[in-house]
């Protein structure tokens, strides 16, 4: 008799918002580090970009984990105006091999966090192009 696994459930969510205040290296280093941190405990992979004060942010993980960071996210006053682009089911991950990826100017990676994707002339990283966005 063959016997069916049930399938681990996964999410990918995307939403904008926009920094209450102009943030430097410090500050993303420190967002990023915790972020990565407590993504790794709790299975979440994605991708953060952050160009002219605006963060787009794209998390992947079980529902459950989503949720849960989705409520931190909400209560952090270091961004505003959060908006959803998109929350869907997924069966694979885009960022499988990032707790989280980060794209923005080249300036502001002084650290050289792993994991850093410099913003072209475009606006674009090598993974920010893989950002699912709305039309
Ligand atoms: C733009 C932005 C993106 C963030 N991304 C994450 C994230 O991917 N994972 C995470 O745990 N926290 C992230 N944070 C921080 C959370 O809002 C929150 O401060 C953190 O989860 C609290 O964790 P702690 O209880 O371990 O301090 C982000 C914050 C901002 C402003």
């Amino acid at each position: 008799m063959a016997t069916f696994e049930t399938p681990t459930t996964l999410e990918r969510m995307v939403y904008t918002s926009r920094a209450t205040q102009p943030l430097g290296t410090v500050d993303l280093f420190n967002i990023l580090n915790r972020a990565r941190h407590n993504n790794a405990r709790l299975g979440i992979t994605g991708h953060l970009l952050y160009a002219d004060g605006v963060f787009t942010q794209c998390i992947e993980g079980t529902p459950e984990a989503i949720e849960s960071l989705w409520q931190s996210l909400m209560k952090d006053a270091r961004h505003e105006i959060i908006r959803v682009q998109q929350r869907s089911p997924i069966t694979e991950r885009r960022f499988a091999e990032w707790s989280m990826a980060f794209s923005s100017y080249r300036y502001l990676n002084a650290f050289n966090m792993p994991g850093f994707f410099p913003l072209d002339a475009n606006g674009q990283s090598e993974k920010s192009v893989l950002l699912p966005m709305q039309p």
